[in-house]
């Protein structure tokens, strides 16, 4: 408990699944925490949910202006950021062969160009000592069939953390990934695995997870709590996968 009494977190994506698990486990944690959606009545929802200490912002990530009006509330609430959490995206299964260039600019644009322009607009509000943490995927170096330009997306992202490391040591501000497994979140219906489906999906996956199972969204706050926390003050610039040891087999 209180492990972030006074600090104040941006989550993007902390309306529904790991997000919103991480507003909640910061919450409990003593944080104030801003989310971030698309979903005007989803962020509404979460934020009755999480109580006093959260604040919703709705708005289209891939759009560098909602990234502008991010720092300004931050700006004006807070007066300054101590944890960002870059968690937003979405995963559009498909074949190369058959990905149109608007549909690989519009997975680029939330997964990573505004993960890129999200943290450049809010550093200006980041304090001294802060936490910037991605979320990435196993995707980005374990292969998963028509998953290119999601892993690509991703791959990306983890690139601008390892920079961003660096970067942003004068200021002591650590820089860090979580590359989650399968997780039992709603993107896999936005993913377009019917709802009747779904058993069959998670008992395949399951038998390629090692520890036989999906993760639970409460599993990667719980990881994201480490790497923005004083618990992990000697950790940057890591990619930290969450997943069961799917990456092993
Ligand atoms: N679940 C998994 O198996 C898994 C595995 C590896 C990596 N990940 C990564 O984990 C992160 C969280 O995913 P999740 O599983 O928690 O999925 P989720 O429940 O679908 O949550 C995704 C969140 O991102 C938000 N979002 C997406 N596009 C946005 C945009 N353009 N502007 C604003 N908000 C946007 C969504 O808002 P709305 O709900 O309002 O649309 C939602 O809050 C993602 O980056 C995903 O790629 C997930």
């Amino acid at each position: 408990m209180n492990r972030l009494a006074n600090k104040v977190a941006v989550i993007t994506g902390g309306n529904s699944g790991i997000g919103f698990a991480m507003a909640k486990l910061f919450v409990t944690e003593g944080a104030h925490v801003l989310i971030v959606g698309r979903r005007q009545a989803a962020v509404n929802a979460a934020v009755a949910e999480l109580g006093d200490q959260a604040l919703g912002l709705t708005g289209d990530l891939a759009d560098p202006a909602t990234h502008d009006r991010v720092t300004s509330l931050v700006a004006d609430r807070f007066g300054g950021l101590d944890i960002y959490v870059a968690n937003a995206g979405v995963n559009t299964i498909a074949r190369s062969g058959l990905v149109t260039p608007d549909e690989y600019d519009a997975q680029f644009a939330t997964n990573t160009r505004s993960v890129f322009f999200g943290v450049q607009k809010i550093a200006s509000q980041l304090r001294d000592g802060g936490a910037i943490l991605l979320t990435s995927s196993i995707a980005s170096s374990k292969v998963f069939d028509g998953h290119a330009v999601y892993a690509g997306s991703k791959a990306a992202i983890e690139a601008f953390a390892r920079s961003w490391a660096l970067e942003f040591k004068e200021r002591s501000i650590r820089v860090n990934v979580i590359s989650p497994g399968p997780v039992d979140t709603p993107i896999l219906s936005k993913m377009g695995i019917a709802a009747s489906d779904r058993p069959a999906f998670e008992n395949a996956v399951a038998e390629k997870i090692p520890l036989g199972r999906l993760g639970r969204a409460e599993e990667l706050a719980h990881t994201a709590l480490f790497l923005v926390s004083d618990e992990s003050s000697f950790v940057t610039g890591i990619s930290l996968n969450v997943d069961g040891g799917m990456s092993l087999a």
